[in-house]
């Protein structure tokens, strides 16, 4: 059983984004599952890794979708991925330094990312898209 479940409310309309969020609840499970069975000093460096450049690559697709709309909230919302990439880093250096508050604040960041801004923060650039002809 998934940590994260997926649920179809936070489809966004676009395949490719929908594909990548869904991909990012994987990763951020198998991150979840690797802490929960102390299995993270040997595989976490390489889940958050992963996750940095999914990260990054999934939030790049976005803001091409929400330039290509002209969305008005666009620097807003790069300030939120810039603060996931921000906050990974940070993953990194607390994961190096063997710090006992990873898992919990790992936990709670990653399951209140998907349920906030998957299924609310991302909604916001739907109607701009839908207006651009982007996504029916
Ligand atoms: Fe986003």
């Amino acid at each position: 059983m998934p940590f994260i479940v997926w649920d179809d409310l936070y489809n966004i309309g676009v395949p490719a984004i929908d594909e990548q969020h869904k991909q990012i609840v994987s990763i951020a499970n198998r991150m979840l599952e690797a802490l929960m069975q102390q299995k993270a000093t040997r595989e976490m460096p390489f889940i958050l890794r992963e996750m940095g450049t999914y990260a990054d690559t999934h939030f790049r697709t976005e803001e091409e979708y929400m330039e290509k709309a002209e969305f008005p909230g666009l620097e807003d919302h790069k300030s939120l991925h810039q603060e996931f990439r921000e906050k990974v880093a940070r993953f990194q250096q607390k994961l190096e330094a063997n710090d006992p508050s990873l898992t919990a604040e790992l936990t709670i960041f990653l399951t209140t990312w998907v349920t906030e801004h998957f299924s609310m923060i991302d909604h916001q650039y739907v109607p701009a898209l839908k207006a651009a002809g982007l996504i029916t």
